[in-house]
């Protein structure tokens, strides 16, 4: 049986697998993930997508020949030492989740969306969820964790701009006040 090797959640992974597994088979039954859920199997639902080389895809469908070679994130990944996501933060801080079996779905794909471009209007972020299903109907509740992630991830960017722009050697800042008033007078 053929072996394929890609990286998984920064790690390198191999699976042995027929060719035509599809990639959620290999995640969930040989690799254990709990992550990508299997809802419709037609890429309809979006309960399985993982980021693949950048891009949210749905896993029911592709070949796990597919991905060798590749970068591929899941849901199991997200979280840090330093702790969840900002889009699990969201997704918590607005309770935007009943039962959760379609929420792997929704993180994934902004996660992917978010990362590329945080500065986002209402509807680009509906336009980026087209096609993901909520049968519990937390539609609301979703779109008000991705507002939520989005602008956190915004701000967390702006903040980094700053950082990386701030030269010590030119930015200095002059804390000589006193000194300049006293020669004045
Ligand atoms: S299980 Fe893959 S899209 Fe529904
Ligand atoms: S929270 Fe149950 S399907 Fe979405």
């Amino acid at each position: 049986m053929p072996s394929y090797q890609f990286t998984l959640d920064g790690q390198p992974q191999a699976v042995e697998a027929d060719a035509d597994m599809p990639l959620l088979y290999a995640l969930r039954g040989e690799l254990a993930l709990k992550g990508p859920k299997f809802g419709c199997g037609l890429a309809q639902c979006g309960a399985c997508t993982v980021i693949l080389n950048g891009t949210a895809i749905r896993s029911c469908i592709l070949p796990i020949s597919a991905v060798a070679g590749t970068n591929l994130r899941t849901l199991d990944g997200l979280p840090t030492e330093a702790g969840p996501h900002p889009v699990q933060a969201a997704f918590i801080a607005e309770e935007a989740a009943q039962c959760g079996y379609c929420t792997n779905g929704w993180m994934m794909t902004l996660v992917a969306g978010l990362e590329r471009d945080p500065n986002v209007s209402d509807q680009e972020i509906r336009n980026m969820l087209t096609g993901l299903k909520c049968r519990c109907g937390s539609h609301m509740a979703i779109l008000r964790a991705a507002r939520r992630a989005a602008d956190a991830m915004a701000q967390d960017a702006t903040v980094q701009d700053q950082v990386v722009q701030f030269d010590p050697q030119t930015d200095a800042v002059d804390l000589d006040v006193d000194t300049d008033r006293e020669a004045q007078a």
